[in-house]
């Protein structure tokens, strides 16, 4: 039975596809082992009883295994999609059917569907929000406070999710707890990197087909994802350019190898451009105007503003979609600019997100993040926190365990040195 407040009700595509969804659940989950350790201390121990979450995440194979996890700890979750074109509904599907939790989330939704599942989501109640960008904690902020005033507190994935928890603090309009799980190591290292490194080269590929090898590939922005998705596109054998506002990343990016120069520059002999940098229009008017003919343009930030579209469509005279995630923008002029998943993260629309290993890091931090809000209960600042270092290097540690590797430990001589000051030369 449902408990008061969480909605039994759910919204997605098709029921029918859930014994797709739990096989691909469970192949995911083979590469999550520190996700599962902890799904069966929480199992044994209970430690999220009685309360409600509602967790607001791309509906993925990974994000199953965390609501499992959730679950199993005792907790009653209600999920809903962070984008409107990550979900995977046969998922959805298998999480409604075969775990009995209550999904909304639909590939393909409207911003207004989209919307309506973030209220859904507020309506019952929670506990804890589990958030992705932040939308369901800034439209609480807007809509519902008296239930901004009373929750446990919030998790939030993200980069872009935790600069908006941060404007929050500085406004003086958090009145509840949140943990920046993006800022733990186990976090942004491997999935901000290895995980967008990959699933981006991958949703290009899936979408276009197009070789990468030979091409000059653009990086906006050389944050933890640029660097994934610069090293990466340079393994395909990409050239790649970098573009940066940081002149510290810009001389990191030079330093790694990459050419770097000016949105301006690289708009001109570019072939591939994907934004990562967290930014509104990083890609303007300006730039689409100099591209070279079938220049292709993705985004793999969190939200769909990186490239102004608005402006492409202005300066288009037809937009034909050639492939599924593929519109190509004629212009007046008769030169085109192709577009991947409408200026959504491509790894989520046209791929499947990161893959399972490294999301096994990122969500074994969500579920300890949840358990560390619910033991430290109205003990917590209502600021942003971080989780404390000892979880961080805990999930590490197992992670290694997982995958077979051993490593040194310091001795106590190691340790005598490093507490010392005396010796020098
Ligand atoms: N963000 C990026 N990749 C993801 C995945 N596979 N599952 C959930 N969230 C993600």
């Amino acid at each position: 039975m449902a408990k008061e407040g969480i909605s039994t009700q759910y919204d997605i595509k098709d029921i029918n596809l859930a014994p797709q969804g739990k096989q691909r659940i469970e192949w995911a989950d083979r590469e999550m082992p520190v996700l599962r350790l902890i799904r069966e201390r929480f199992e044994a121990e209970k430690p999220l009883a009685g309360v409600k979450i509602a967790a607001c995440a791309h509906i993925t194979t990974e994000t199953a295994n965390l609501a499992r996890t959730i679950q199993a700890g005792g907790a009653e979750a209600l999920l809903i999609a962070s984008n409107p074109l990550s979900t995977q509904d046969d998922v959805a599907a298998s999480l409604v059917a075969d775990w009995g939790i209550p999904v909304m989330a639909i590939k393909g939704e409207s911003t207004e569907t989209y919307m309506r599942h973030v209220r859904a989501a507020l309506e019952s109640n929670p506990d804890i929000i589990i958030d992705d960008g932040s939308d369901v904690v800034a439209t609480m902020l807007k809509e519902k406070k008296e239930l901004a005033d009373s929750i446990i507190g919030t998790t939030e994935e993200t980069t872009t999710g935790i600069v908006r928890l941060k404007a929050m603090e500085k406004a003086g309009v958090m009145s509840f707890p949140a943990i920046a799980v993006n800022d733990a190591q186990t976090k942004h290292f491997f999935d901000n990197r290895y995980g967008t490194g990959q699933s981006t080269l991958d949703g290009i590929i899936r979408a276009t087909n197009i070789l990468l090898a030979g091409k000059n590939f653009v990086v906006v922005g050389y944050g933890w994802c640029g660097k994934g998705v610069a090293m990466r596109a340079r393994g395909m054998g990409a050239n790649v350019i970098v573009t940066e506002i940081d002149p510290i990343r810009a001389i990191e990016a030079v330093m790694d190898g990459f050419r770097v120069m000016p949105m301006n520059e690289a708009a001109k002999i570019g072939d591939f451009f994907v934004t990562v940098t967290g930014n509104r229009h990083v890609i303007d008017k300006e730039h689409f105007e100099i591209m070279k003919d079938g220049a292709i343009v993705a985004n793999s930030g969190h939200f769909d503003l990186e490239l102004n579209l608005e402006a492409l469509r202005e300066m288009s005279s037809e937009v034909a979609t050639r492939r599924p995630f593929v519109e190509e923008y004629i212009g007046t002029n008769n030169k085109s600019v192709i577009v991947l998943g409408e200026g959504r993260l491509i790894n989520l629309a046209a791929a499947e997100g990161h893959p399972a290993s490294v999301m096994d890091m990122s969500f074994a931090n969500q579920a300890l993040s949840v358990e560390y809000l619910v033991k430290n209960k109205g003990k917590l600042d209502n600021t942003v926190h971080v989780l404390p270092k000892e979880v961080d290097q805990e999930i590490a540690s197992l992670k290694l365990r997982a995958i077979g590797i051993n490593i040194d430990t310091l001795t106590p001589e190691m340790i005598e040195y490093m507490a010392s000051w005396e010796t020098g030369t």
